[in-house]
Order: C-alpha cells, then sequence, then structure tokens
C-alpha cells in the first residue's frame, strides 16, 4: 500500500522544470496505482485531455495538462471520498514554487473540480472534467473493466458512474461543439462494451 509519504519521497526524485516534470508524473501514477482502474483510467484522461485541449484551438500549454491529468486521482491512494480537495492540497504543496502562481492556479482548479458535482473556474479545469468523463466512457478502460469485473459489476459501475458521466460528455458537447466528432466513436464502441 503506498501512502502520502511514499508519494513525497518519489516526487522528490522527479525533475523541477515543468515541461520534464510533466512527462516524468506517469510515473508517480504508476507507483501510486500499479495496473489497476486508476492507472488505467488517468492515463486515458491525459491522453483525451490533450487532443480535446488540440480540437479547441490548444488553450492550454500541453505540459499543464499532463500535470494536471497525472495527478487528478493521486489522493485515491487514501480513498475515494474527498479525493478532489486532497488531492489539490498535495500538488499545492508539491508544485508551489515549481509552476508560475497562475499556471498553479489552473492546475489547482483542474484537480480540484474534475468530478460531477462540482464547477471548475478555469479553461483547464473544464478540460480535465470533459476528459475524466471520457475516461470511464473508454473502450480500452472498459476492457479492462471487462476482464477484471463481473457483468453484475459492470452494471453497478454503468449505472453508478457511466450515466452520471454521460451527462457530462453531453454537456461539453453542447459547449465545444468540435469535440463531438473527436469523442463520439469512442462512446459509441464503450456502450457496446458494457452490454453485458
Ligand atoms: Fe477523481
Amino acid at each position: 500500500m503506498v501512502t502520502k509519504s511514499d508519494l513525497d519521497r518519489f516526487f522528490n526524485f522527479l525533475p523541477k522544470k515543468p515541461e520534464l516534470l510533466s512527462k516524468a508524473l506517469a510515473s508517480l501514477a504508476y507507483y501510486a496505482f500499479g495496473t489497476d482502474f486508476l492507472f488505467y483510467h488517468t492515463l486515458s484522461l491525459v491522453s483525451w485531455a490533450k487532443k480535446v485541449n488540440e480540437v479547441i484551438g490548444r488553450p492550454i500549454k500541453p505540459y499543464l495538462i499532463e500535470i494536471a491529468g497525472w495527478l487528478h486521482d493521486i489522493a485515491q491512494i487514501e480513498g475515494h471520498k474527498g479525493h478532489a480537495k486532497k488531492g489539490r492540497a498535495w500538488t499545492e504543496e508539491w508544485l508551489d514554487g515549481i509552476l508560475p502562481e497562475e499556471d498553479l492556479r489552473l492546475v489547482l482548479d483542474g484537480i480540484e473540480n474534475h468530478g460531477t458535482s462540482t464547477s471548475p473556474r478555469t479553461i483547464l479545469g473544464h478540460i480535465l472534467r470533459f476528459s475524466d468523463a471520457l475516461g470511464v466512457w473508454n473502450p480500452t478502460v472498459l476492457a479492462w473493466v471487462r476482464t477484471n469485473a463481473s457483468c453484475e459489476e459492470i452494471r453497478v459501475f454503468r449505472e453508478k458512474q457511466m450515466e452520471k458521466k454521460l451527462l457530462v460528455v453531453e454537456e461539453y458537447w453542447n459547449r465545444w461543439a468540435e469535440t463531438r466528432g473527436l469523442t463520439k466513436k469512442s462512446i459509441e464502441e464503450a456502450r457496446k462494451l458494457i452490454e453485458c
């Protein structure tokens, strides 16, 4: 079981230059989650967030997307409840003095508000919230779920997680029409995988 102080120690070995750190943080996520669902979900979120950022005209520096993405669920090593707020606090502790203040503000907003119950104040926050939803409706992630979960577990996952996240996806299809073409096929493929 990885603890916060294990992560602190791991973080100290990572490069402190933001562009290099953004790549190295994948290893922190893998250290925290191993080959568990949360690693594949995080991987998927980062990949979607970078694509969404490009298709809406790259309003955010890509390395900031990666930093926020890799860290968004990191506090789930201590469980799901309150992980977004806790993840924000840990990230602030780790990145204060490494990222310029304005960039840090974007990353922290993304981490704190990536879920379905809060609302981001920044574009990075919105990209992360959208990609978090896409990171559940993702064929690769669901293939992992299919291998590791029973049909009953998938049914619960669909009702508790996926349907809520689909509402978020639809919200962003309305906000950024250009993302619909990018993401719709993946949603349709994911839908086939959860019919079991
Ligand atoms: Fe989360």
